[in-house]
């Protein structure tokens, strides 16, 4: 976290809070985030797209989040039924809210025109079916971005790309089905299309790869700007999320300042004139936390390695199970400097794919009872997480000023029973 800082002792505080006594206070897994942190990543990312941006909750949300990134002027990014009615019931207005999803139900659809929504990302063209028959029926016509497959593969895991031809994901270009279903949009009294949409994959590098889709999306849109119907006014174009972040020593985040200008400068150079949106999710909120575990038992293997367990692992960070993501470990107690020791840092969890770090340094004198941190664990690791073996959801915490909040609070082994009939 930007705020982050060691003591002469060796002792970590984040936002002027000293992340021991936090562990002491809240228990833990704890998610600790720095609030300021994550305020001035939505700055930098209104600044990088001053015609609007929207955080992707997917990432990580929660009512504190939502209030936050409203109350930093973005709009919002749900990708389902039930982010879209946390983000209201956070007080976000609708108005604030983009839709997304390749298989938004008709429950859905008709939530986010009952409250209009800003914008609904139309992915399909079953979805354009159920829309103009929701508007048949008296719902207020959507605005709509068109999600279009861009045909360009990014460099990141196969389960995080989503701009190449083979996707699931919106109108494949190469395929014709993008110019069929801009026309069918601008043709549709049920749609107001107000531009298009894409996303080529998360944890992205390459800045390169989104000028080329913002060029395949600018070829698009300037030949529909000159020939759209009464109902359709192409203004928009949104670029999507995915820019990467640092996860481990030796990686770099591109930063969303830099992002922005190079998507704004592959649209100057195909000529267009269009309002430049994008939806981040990691590069707000991945490095704005650490998680915190205790370690709970340590064995060593005398020539192969060393484990350390801890009180939590792929219940709260599947990353690494999922996507074989690297992290690094880091002891609040003790400076950097003084990591000699290589473990394997694991879960609780009845698998033995329940890994956290594959190769984690720590102090030679590490010993049940430490508490462990991961860092930059803030974007889908609770969102991503599960209640497997029944292990309750950990805390959240937002640190600012000297001063800690908690966010949600620890789900108890009661909670775990809520929904059981
Ligand atoms: N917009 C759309 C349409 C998306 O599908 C996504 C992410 C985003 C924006 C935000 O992408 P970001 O800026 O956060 O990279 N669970 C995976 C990531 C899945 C991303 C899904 N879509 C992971 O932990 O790496």
């Amino acid at each position: 976290p930007d705020n982050a800082s060691v003591t002469a002792d060796g002792r970590l505080q984040i936002a002027g809070v000293d992340i021991l006594e936090l562990a002491r206070e809240f228990g833990t897994p704890l998610f600790v985030h720095d609030e300021d942190h994550i305020r001035a990543r939505c700055r930098q990312a209104r600044e990088a797209f001053p015609d609007g941006v929207a955080y992707a909750s997917k990432a990580f949300l929660c009512r504190a989040i939502a209030e936050l990134a409203h109350e930093e002027g973005m709009h919002i990014d749900v990708a389902s039924g039930g982010e879209m009615h946390l983000a209201l019931q956070a007080g976000v207005p609708a108005d604030r809210l983009v839709l997304h999803g390749n298989n938004k139900s008709t429950a859905e659809l008709r939530y986010a025109l009952e409250q209009r929504v800003h914008r609904v990302v139309v992915d399909s063209f079953d979805e354009l079916d159920r829309i103009e028959a929701l508007v048949a029926e008296g719902l207020p016509a959507p605005r709509v971005l068109l999600r279009i497959t861009p045909g360009v593969k990014a460099n990141t895991h196969e389960f995080i790309q989503t701009g190449q031809d083979d996707s699931k994901f919106g109108f494949g270009v190469r395929v014709g089905h993008a110019d069929r279903a801009i026309e069918r949009a601008a043709a549709s009294p049920a749609i107001e299309l107000v531009g298009l949409h894409a996303h080529v994959g998360s944890q992205v590098f390459e800045v390169g790869s989104f000028e080329k889709v913002a060029e395949v999306l600018a070829g698009i849109f300037a030949r529909f700007q000159a020939k759209t119907g009464p109902n359709a006014r192409m203004e928009e174009l949104c670029i999507g999320g995915g820019l990467g972040v640092a996860y481990v020593e030796g990686e770099a985040d591109c930063g969303i300042v830099e992002w922005g200008q190079a998507v704004r400068r592959a649209c100057a150079a195909a000529g267009i004139s269009a309002k430049i949106t994008a939806e981040p999710g990691r590069s707000i909120i991945a490095s704005s936390a650490i998680t915190l575990y205790t370690v709970g038992t340590i064995k060593d293997i005398p020539g192969v390695r060393t484990y350390v367990s801890v009180d939590g692992g792929m219940s709260d960070n599947p990353r690494p199970v999922l996507y074989g993501s690297g992290y690094e470990t880091f002891l609040p107690r003790a400076t950097d400097a003084d990591r000699p020791k290589t473990i394997r840092l694991v879960g609780k969890h009845c698998e033995s794919g329940d890994l956290l770090v594959r190769e984690g340094l720590v102090p030679a004198d590490i010993r049940v009872g430490d508490i462990i941190s991961t860092p930059v664990t803030g974007a889908y690791g609770y969102s991503l997480g599960s209640n497997y073996n029944k292990v309750p959801r950990p805390a959240v915490v937002f640190v600012k000023d000297g001063q800690a909040r908690q966010v949600i609070r620890r789900e108890t082994w009661d909670d775990l029973l809520r929904l059981d009939c």
